[in-house]
């Protein structure tokens, strides 16, 4: 017999999408008082700029409330310490490093996770003057020779170890022009300018040089990062494979997405539901896509290491995957 604790627990997860879209539709007054004082009718007249401007204006605000939560998991992945989609202590595997694709930048919300600062060399000595890991609290210590966090930045007590490289280039994938302002000020923030490329256009035109003046060559990525993106970019199948080509043989793709629940019929049909809805108040993301089924198919991995974060439930209209493919 469920509790009345659990009881509320699985009503209030329910609601929980709901709750989010009321967050999402708050913006749109605002988003149309600020176009009119700006007089920028063109944009209000332009169901696709409307909703980019809307989303921009909501995701300034959500990100970094998103950035709390998803954190202890996004940092620990980008160090090398997932598998199955658990979070252990020592790395597993590597970490990121080399020439990196971010996917949907969004408004820089992740950003300063590519300085160098955060990685310690082999000598022991912090690459950079800040120890600060991340706004989720971590912070950077030197052990003589390893990697190491204390608190927070992992979603762990004790101190943690990092498997991550030199980043040497990032290309910040973000085709929604109303959120570079804040993506730009991220980047200096960072002290990432002439590391981090801002990249105007989606996916699917990187290697074209009549959309943006810029190319992104094939096979030259060592490494992908999507974070809570694929749910938003077009026709996903067909931009999966294409990205696939990015990637340098025994490049990785490090992926924390929210996913299609493909168990339990009456949780796929309420998922399927809140979708109707969903999409119009958030810029165009699904929720029932299959995406590590997608990624699976993108192209031959030489390894695959995802799952399901342990700590999510049945009742969760938005189930999650963790883990690094490699090529
Ligand atoms: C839900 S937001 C996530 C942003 C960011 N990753 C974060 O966690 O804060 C999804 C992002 O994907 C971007 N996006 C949409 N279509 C895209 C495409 N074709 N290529 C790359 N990004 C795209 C959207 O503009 C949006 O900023």
């Amino acid at each position: 017999m469920a509790t009345l604790a659990q009881i509320q627990e699985i009503f209030l997860s329910f609601l929980n999408p709901w709750q989010f879209m009321f967050f999402a539709a708050s913006w749109f007054p605002g988003t149309v008082v600020r176009l009119v004082r700006d007089g920028k009718f063109g944009v209000l007249l332009s169901p696709s700029q409307l909703k980019d401007a809307w989303f921009s204006n909501f995701w300034d605000w959500f990100a970094p409330r998103l950035r709390l939560n998803a954190g202890p998991r996004v940092i620990p992945l980008l160090e090398g310490r997932t598998t199955g989609g658990r979070i252990v202590e020592e790395p597993v595997g590597p970490g990121i490093g080399g020439t990196v694709i971010e996917i949907g930048a969004g408004s820089g919300n992740w950003v300063d996770i590519f300085s160098n600062k955060h990685l310690v060399q082999q000598q022991g000595q912090i690459a950079g003057a800040a120890a600060e890991v991340s706004s989720s609290g971590a912070e950077a210590v030197e052990t003589g020779g390893t990697a190491t966090q204390r608190g927070g930045g992992g979603g762990e007590k004790g101190p943690t170890k990092s498997a991550r490289e030199a980043i040497t280039r990032v290309y910040g994938v973000e085709p929604n022009r109303d959120q570079h302002t804040s993506l730009r000020r991220k980047v200096k923030e960072a002290g990432l300018e002439g590391v981090y490329t801002i990249v105007p256009v989606g996916i699917e035109d990187l290697d074209n040089p009549a959309k943006w003046d810029g190319k992104v060559e094939k096979g030259s990525a060592d490494c992908i990062v999507s974070i809570l993106c694929l749910c938003s970019i077009p026709e996903p199948r067909e931009n999966l494979r294409e990205l696939y080509g990015y990637l340098k043989k025994g490049g990785r793709w490090y992926v924390y997405e929210h996913v299609k629940r493909d168990e339990g019929w009456g949780m796929r049909a309420y998922q399927a539901f809140v979708n109707i809805a969903w999409p119009h108040f958030l810029g165009g993301c699904q929720l029932c896509r299959p995406t590590e089924q997608w990624l699976r198919e993108a192209g031959p991995w030489e390894k695959i290491d995802v799952g399901h974060p342990l700590d999510e439930q049945w009742h969760h209209t938005l189930p999650h995957i963790l883990g690094v493919f490699t090529k």
